[in-house]
């Protein structure tokens, strides 16, 4: 459904030579998997969503959505931001009923299918407000209703729950596989949370650094579903992913004690 063929990124810098983020990617995902995108900070996990998001797009290969390049952003490739971006003069009704409006829906259908959206995410009773009177958690579930509303075959999500508390993070992982195992929408999910990858993914595709802006270890998860958070074959899971990222270089370093200096 979604393919990276042979493709390479680089940012352009003021003056200095452009920086490779990602370099010869080939990657597939296929119609209604969910693959969990794993690796350290500045890897290129958001680089790779952008792309396919066609917010950015490759300094050489081809990004494809269905067998077409990807040349622009568009309503099929639904994204979910890190840090809810939603429109905070408007209300969570009118937040959701935005991007509906841009489809064409109209008057009763509208507000109709945007509540009925907001409601799925346990938001009824929160139509009405401002997003400054909800916590972060509820805002994020107004960003996921607003993008599921639009029905997009693709759910592109980046970190979407890290900026959350533990106990918010873990409902909303579970909210998004019920909505996932209802609707089998394909999912692309950036984390670099083992227990995130391996809770919640079909697949993990591993970042790293070692090799340049590329993709070192593919993984399928063979987990049944429901996954429970203790099962020994989850832990299991979690050990590979731990060791497989070990191999990867840190870009934290130990401190130096100032008495040793
Ligand atoms: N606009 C930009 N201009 C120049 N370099 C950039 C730009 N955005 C990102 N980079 C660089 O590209 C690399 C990859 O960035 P990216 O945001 O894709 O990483 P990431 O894996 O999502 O990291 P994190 O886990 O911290 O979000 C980083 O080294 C970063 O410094
Ligand atoms: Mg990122």
């Amino acid at each position: 459904m979604i393919r990276f063929e042979n493709v390479s990124f680089a940012f352009a810098a003021n003056g200095t030579a452009p920086v490779t983020v990602l370099d010869k990617v080939d990657l597939t995902v296929g119609e209604g998997e969910f693959v969990c995108v794993l690796g350290p900070s500045g890897c290129g996990k958001t680089t790779l969503l952008n792309l396919a998001a066609g917010f950015l797009f490759p300094s050489r290969g081809r990004v494809l959505f269905d067998d077409a390049v990807v040349v622009a952003p568009g309503p099929e490739r639904g994204v979910v931001f890190q840090e809810a971006a939603l429109f905070p003069w408007l209300s969570v009704l009118k937040n959701v009923e935005f991007g509906l409006k841009r489809k064409g829906l109209k008057g009763s259908q509208l507000k109709q299918t945007a509540f009925a959206y907001l409601e799925s995410l346990g938001l009824g009773a929160h139509a009405h407000k401002l997003p400054v009177a909800l916590s972060g958690g509820m805002r994020q579930r107004v960003a996921i209703a607003r993008v599921l509303a639009l029905e997009p075959r693709v759910l592109l999500m980046d970190e979407p729950f890290s900026a959350l508390d533990a106990n918010s993070r873990e409902r909303l992982q579970d909210e998004l596989l019920r909505l996932w195992v209802t609707n089998r929408r394909t999912v692309i999910y950036v984390t670099h949370s083992v227990e995130e990858a391996a809770y919640l993914a079909d697949r993990v595709v591993v970042m790293g650094s070692t090799v340049e802006g590329g993709i070192f270890a593919d993984m399928a998860v063979p987990l049944t579903r429901p996954r429970s958070r203790t099962d020994d074959g989850l832990l299991a899971m979690k050990a590979r992913l731990r060791a497989v990222l070990a191999t990867q270089p840190c870009c934290i370093q130990p401190l130096i004690s100032p008495r040793a200096m």
